[in-house]
């Protein structure tokens, strides 16, 4: 709770720094408006995946990352200087990397590796912020970092469906290009981005032709709702790819707003809310039961982020990127209010379910334990 606690900041200064760099006029706290970006990355999605890894990991050690990152969010938030937060972040990323270390030493699966590339990333993209790289030569290494985190799980539930193929040759290209990508940025940037692309679009490609989520999207209830997540993701990462090849190098502009929220909005918010019901049980025991309304805050989000995206960024009209950016803001928090509220509701209904019962990713779509 704590830990989820130091996330949840995170989130809630990332979201009034990015009203503020919207232009929206609204008060935010001192570094959160320059620190939006690595506040949302790091500061959240990156706390809420390490306290997954430590659950899963079911070592006391493993919390020593989300609790860097969360303090490293912190230190953003306060305006703390130079070198402390990127410090923590590079701590937390280089944590995370050993208990993927550790993972992969108990069991060496291709999905393990992917993630691990992804903790890779996380920790390489604060080294060079701590090298003094701005934040647009940050983002493609948040950007892989997020995005081989959430493709590594999908490897996983895809791989029963993919024996006998030989997919792991496949994964790795895409991986490698994806984690090569940022890594040539720091020299090339226009063909590091432009590398990062052709990963992201040939993943896009891969999830959308292997994942399960295009079988179970036929099914009915909370897994079809997670398939419609899943599904309505990749059509945005795909968005975001044909941009980096596009445009390579991007440092401001409307297609640097499209491309990462394409990516960070889009693909990572839309697995977020649905891996909910799955991650929320698991970490805080508590269930986060399905309803029907929950596909108004998918359609919010991915509404809002058209309306950004096509509106704002293409046809360039500031009024519709601003109005499309505040709904999405409004989307996040009617997200959060709506997922404390059930587990609140849940735990004073005397739901508390052990871990062992909560129901999987695996078993949500088909599976069976
Ligand atoms: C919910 C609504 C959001 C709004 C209104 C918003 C707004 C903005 C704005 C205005 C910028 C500056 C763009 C520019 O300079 O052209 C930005 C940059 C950025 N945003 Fe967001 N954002 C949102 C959500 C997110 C989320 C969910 C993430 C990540 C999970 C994210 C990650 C980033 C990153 C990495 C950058 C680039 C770094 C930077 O320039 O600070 N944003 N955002």
């Amino acid at each position: 709770m704590p830990l989820l606690a130091l996330g949840a900041a995170s989130l809630l200064s990332g979201l009034a720094g990015a009203l503020a760099r919207l232009g929206a006029g609204t008060p935010s706290p001192l570094g959160a408006a320059a620190g939006h970006g690595v506040l949302m990355t790091l500061g959240f999605l990156g706390t809420l995946i390490a306290l997954e890894r430590a659950v899963a990991l079911r070592q006391a050690w493993g919390y020593l990352a989300p609790l860097l990152s969360g303090l490293g969010g912190l230190a953003i938030v306060a305006g703390v200087p130079a070198p402390w937060p990127p410090l923590l972040m590079a701590a937390a990323g280089a944590w995370l990397s050993a208990g993927y270390l550790v993972m992969w030493q108990r069991q060496p699966t291709v999905h393990i590796t992917v993630q691990a590339l992804g903790a890779l990333a996380w920790w390489g993209g604060a080294m060079c912020w701590l090298a003094g790289t701005d934040l647009p030569g940050l983002a493609p290494w948040l950007a892989a970092f997020v995005v081989l985190t959430i493709a590594g799980e999908r490897v996983e539930l895809a791989r029963l469906a993919l024996v006998g193929r030989r997919y792991r040759e496949v994964v790795l290209v895409w991986s490698a290009l994806i984690l090569g990508g940022p890594a040539l940025t720091v020299v090339w940037p226009a063909v590091g981005a432009r590398v990062l692309g052709v990963g992201l679009l040939v993943l896009s490609g891969w999830l959308v032709r292997y994942d399960i989520a295009r079988r179970t999207v036929h099914a009915r209830g909370l897994t079809r709702y997670m398939a419609s997540c899943l599904l309505t993701g990749y059509g945005w990462l795909g968005v975001a790819a044909l941009i980096w090849i596009w445009r390579g190098a991007l440092t401001d502009g409307p297609a640097y707003d499209a491309t990462l929220h394409a990516v960070f909005l889009g693909f990572a918010m839309s697995m977020v809310l649905g891996h909910a019901p799955v991650i929320l049980p698991a970490v805080l025991r508590v269930r986060l039961p399905y309803h029907p309304r929950d596909y108004g805050v998918l359609a919010l989000l991915h509404g809002s982020l058209a309306l950004r995206i096509v509106g704002g960024d293409l046809f360039d009209v500031e009024l519709l990127r601003v109005v499309g950016g505040v709904l999405g803001v409004v989307t996040l928090l009617a997200f959060v209010a709506y997922a404390a509220s059930s587990a609140y509701g849940a735990r004073r209904g005397g739901h508390r379910p052990a871990v062992a019962a909560a129901p999987t990713t695996f078993e949500l779509q088909g599976g069976r334990r």
